[in-house]
């Protein structure tokens, strides 16, 4: 996640429970270095592809699947990346003000991805998380999403 991800977690909550975080900052040193306790410090690389070399570094049993979790900027760095294959979202479909957008356009209609991109079924998604993820559009709120899996053509 980005630095300012990072900033916007309240304390007690960071880091995120049961799993490494990685907290990237161009004032933090490189190379990134293993942290004691990732339960109470998380690792700090000062880029996302320095993220992605120290997690190379691990065997498949440690490593996991690597997620990237935003916000904005990363999320932009990411998806420049081939290694980015796979996005998970929540598509809004109610219109907010924000300050803070996710680099690839998903208006547009309820199928609707990015040249390059393809909605995968809910069957694929369901697959891939392991679970069965509530289909079609759900409402909390009054607010209407749907959660969505896309993958690179
Ligand atoms: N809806 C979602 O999925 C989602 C997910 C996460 C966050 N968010 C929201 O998004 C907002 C934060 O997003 P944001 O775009 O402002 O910030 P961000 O991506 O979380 O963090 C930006 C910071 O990351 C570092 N950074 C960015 N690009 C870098 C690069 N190429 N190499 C090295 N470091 C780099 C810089 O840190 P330094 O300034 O320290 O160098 C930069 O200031 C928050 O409001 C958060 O709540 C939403």
């Amino acid at each position: 996640m980005g630095r300012k991800t990072w900033d916007s977690i309240p304390a007690k909550f960071r880091p995120l429970k049961g799993r490494l975080n990685i907290v990237i900052s161009r004032s933090f040193p490189a190379p990134p270095q293993d942290t004691a306790d990732p339960d109470v410090e998380p690792v700090r690389a000062a880029s996302l592809e320095q993220a992605l070399d120290y997690l190379q570094a691990r065997t498949p049993e440690e490593l996991g699947r690597v997620f990237v979790i935003g916000g904005g900027q990363i999320y932009d760095a990411a998806l420049k990346l081939p290694q980015t294959r796979r996005l998970l979202i929540t598509r809004i479909m109610s219109e907010f003000e924000c300050d803070t957008f996710f680099p690839l356009g998903t208006g547009g209609g309820d199928d609707c991805a990015a040249p390059g991109w393809v909605v995968k079924s809910k069957a694929d998604l369901d697959a891939w998380t392991g679970e069965e993820v509530p289909a079609g559009i759900q409402v909390e709120n009054g607010t209407e999403y749907e959660f969505q899996m896309w993958e690179k053509e």
